[in-house]
């Protein structure tokens, strides 16, 4: 009996490791957290305020979630296509007591509806901002803030980028440009 049981624990966690990295690898970047600090520099870069709606494109373990509303007080919503991770953020959810203001949706960001969304962050690679710029585009509302860790959108002109950390911040509608005029204008 007890090896039934051990060996059923164990075949579920390998199951759900499974889950967890395969699903996100066959549509976009892993399951990489960005670190807490970075994500409260992204939010304040982003001028979160309080009762604004902010999505997290691809959620992963929902700390983003979290943090902007727990620490924010903002609506969070997490677009997240790997399952284990949408159980994972409605658990975390659940057990914080902020699940109030925390949605999480299950699907392709690709397809994410953003049109209530005030800020929108997220931690891709320059292949995944370049093929989710036109989307977010026609998406974004005007004024809306998009912060992107790491991966710049190569055909627009951040209105900010924190050098330090690697944070492009956008407000829409987006201006045509790259991080290069950024820095020639920045210069003169
Ligand atoms: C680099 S992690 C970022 C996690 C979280 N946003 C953070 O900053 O800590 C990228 C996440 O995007 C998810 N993902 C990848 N492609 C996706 C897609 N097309 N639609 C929705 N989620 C996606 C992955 O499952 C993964 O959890």
């Amino acid at each position: 009996m007890l090896y039934l049981v051990v060996f059923t624990l164990l075949f579920l966690i390998v199951i759900l490791s499974a889950l967890w990295m395969l699903v996100p690898a066959f549509y976009g970047p892993p399951s990489v957290p960005t670190r807490l600090k970075r994500i409260r520099k992204a939010l304040q870069l982003a001028n979160l305020q309080p009762g604004e709606t902010v999505y997290d494109l691809g959620a992963g373990d929902g700390r983003v979630l979290l943090i902007a509303a727990s620490e924010f007080n903002a609506n969070a919503v997490g677009v997240e296509v790997g399952p284990v991770q949408c159980l994972l953020i409605k658990f975390r959810c659940l057990a914080s007591g902020h699940g109030d203001k925390i949605r999480v949706k299950w699907g392709n960001y690709f397809k994410a509806e953003l049109k209530d969304a005030d800020v929108v962050f997220i931690y891709a690679t320059s292949k995944e901002t370049s093929k989710l710029a036109g989307h977010l585009k026609t998406q974004m509302k005007p004024r809306a803030r998009l912060v992107s860790i790491s991966a710049d959108f190569p055909e627009w002109e951040p209105t900010v980028i924190d050098e330090l950390d690697l944070i492009f911040l956008y407000v829409m509608p987006p201006v045509n440009g790259s991080p290069a005029t950024y820095f020639i204008k920045k210069a003169g």
